[in-house]
């Protein structure tokens, strides 16, 4: 230093997060007097995957729109993206924060950050939010349900976590078990399908699968989006069909299969696919789950079994991997004396490799997936269809690579946040499940119903229910099944 020169007063450097959708007055107001309190103000803005983890979903604009946003209200020095949680201590360390800064809506939550710089909770502007703005933006989608069994139940549940949708009402021709449903969610019930067509936006089809068809073709017919538990249908020339449909009539339809939203399952894919491991030459996945010799899954001869009931899952991680060109594709099944597998191994072969599937009712086995590579494996232990944790290890043992991620509640809601957002004209989440796999899946349910020797009752039944949309008939189901329906 010069003699005689003025002490060089140190910066003050403010870091304030957040995510900055449907850019606000609020956001505004915020950045303007974090920049006030310094000299030099970063701002942390989220990626799309880190709010999703953290329960956030349905963020309208995309990370390059929200910095933009940022930036232009010239406050901001410099902008730096948040991608995990924790992330908040080590940019206060790495970019020598003085003040960390926040709306006043998170008052407390950071103050153990106190020991590290000053926080300041700055007053939050009344009256607007991301989440009004959304409301406001997008029409709330009001999703009717077909059938009131166990996953309806999660299904309600989970969609009052996703702004932007909600439950109106249910229909089973069962009525009891749909004034049941409607009373437990205090929900609307509709005993005329087309009055509960007329009442909602989106249907989730959450019946048993012989009537999976006709429900998902009729609504369609009745200018309906509709999500559709899995195995959506049975036959490849059928979800051929319904796609072509839903196409022409500008409708979005997809198949509820959890494990292909959730984020854990991403970032596994994406990591499996990144070169890490090389390049992947087997895929084995395997989900067991003991059920009582007298539920519907081994007790109906015709969509019962392992493999109708788990092979959605374990075949999910084979054709996101090595795609649907498969050269061939074997079943081996174990059975009951109903003749329905308790127990089935599928094994595929691919010009590049192999893939088993491993799926079963009655007999327990470890459940995990692992995927194997030139220069390495990846391994996700049970439950890996509601990914969480995975390790990757190489040759070299003293190397483990090990990648987590949140999985929040039963995951279902996850998927409901990408079926709105297709709704909503946003198409980027369109890859998780494409309408190619949806017909892959179909088709290898209907090689095994064929190899199975169930292929003739299969036609009977879908004759029953097939024309249930135009028709108006109502599929014969009784007793116990009927909650399903
Ligand atoms: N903020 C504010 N006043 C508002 C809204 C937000 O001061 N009316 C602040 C938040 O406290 C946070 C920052 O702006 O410090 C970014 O918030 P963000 O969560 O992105 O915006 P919200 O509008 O709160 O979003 P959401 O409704 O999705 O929670």
């Amino acid at each position: 230093m010069k003699r005689g020169a003025a002490v060089e007063k140190k910066m003050t450097k403010v870091i304030t997060y957040g995510t900055f959708d449907l850019f606000h007055e609020g956001h505004y107001r915020l950045l303007q007097r974090a920049k006030a309190l310094g000299d030099y103000l970063i701002v942390g803005v989220t990626t799309e995957t880190y709010d999703r983890a953290r329960g956030k979903l349905n963020v309208v604009d995309s990370l390059t729109t929200r910095i933009e946003n940022v930036r232009k209200t010239g406050f901001v020095d410099e902008v730096i993206v948040e991608e995990t949680q924790g992330q908040k201590f080590n940019d206060i360390k790495k970019y020598d924060i003085d003040i960390f800064t926040v709306g006043s809506d998170w008052t407390g939550c950071f103050d153990y950050l106190k020991d590290f710089c000053e926080v300041i909770y700055l007053e939050r502007t009344k009256n607007i939010s991301s989440t009004i703005l959304r409301e406001q933006k997008q029409h709330i989608q009001r999703i009717g349900i077909i059938g009131t069994g166990r996953i309806a139940d999660r299904f309600v549940l989970e969609a009052k976590l996703v702004s932007g949708v909600s439950v109106e009402g249910v229909y089973n021709p069962h009525t009891e078990s749909a004034l049941r449903f409607a009373n437990k969610w205090e929900i609307n019930v509709y005993e005329n399908r087309e009055e509960f067509y007329t009442a909602v936006d989106a249907v989730y089809v959450a019946s048993p699968h012989e009537t999976h068809y006709g429900y998902v073709k009729s609504a369609l017919e009745h200018g309906k989006h509709v999500l559709c538990e899995k195995p959506m249908v049975l036959r490849k020339k059928q979800a051929e069909e319904l796609m072509r449909c839903a196409k022409e009539h500008k409708l979005i339809l997809f198949e509820g299969i959890k494990t292909a939203y959730c984020p854990g399952f991403h970032k596994l894919l994406g990591i499996a696919c990144s070169g890490v491991i090389g390049s992947i030459r087997n895929v084995e996945a395997c989900f067991t789950k003991l059920e009582s010799e007298n539920s519907r899954e081994l007790t109906n001869h015709i969509y019962g079994g392992s493999f109708i009931e788990l092979g959605s899952y374990v075949m999910l991680p084979i054709l996101k991997i090595f795609g649907k060109e498969y050269e061939d594709i074997r079943f081996e099944t174990i059975k009951n004396e109903k003749g329905l597998d308790i127990f089935t191994k599928i094994s595929l072969r691919y010009p590049d490799g192999i893939a088993t599937a491993t799926c079963g009712l009655g007999v327990k086995s470890e459940g995990r997936l692992l995927i194997s590579g030139t220069k390495g494996y990846l391994v996700a232990e049970a439950p890996w269809w509601k990914t969480t944790y995975f390790e990757v290890y190489y040759e070299d043992q003293e190397r483990v690579d090990k990648y987590s991620e949140i999985f929040l509640g039963d995951g279902l809601r996850y998927e409901i946040s990408d079926f709105l957002s297709m709704i909503n004209g946003n198409h980027n989440n369109e890859f998780k499940l494409t309408r190619g796999e949806s017909a892959a899946l179909a088709e290898i349910m209907e090689q095994f119903m064929l190899a199975e020797g169930r292929e003739e009752q299969l036609s009977e039944r879908m004759e029953n229910h097939g024309n249930m949309g135009t028709q108006g008939m109502q599929p014969k189901v009784s007793g116990e099944y009927a909650d399903c329906l």
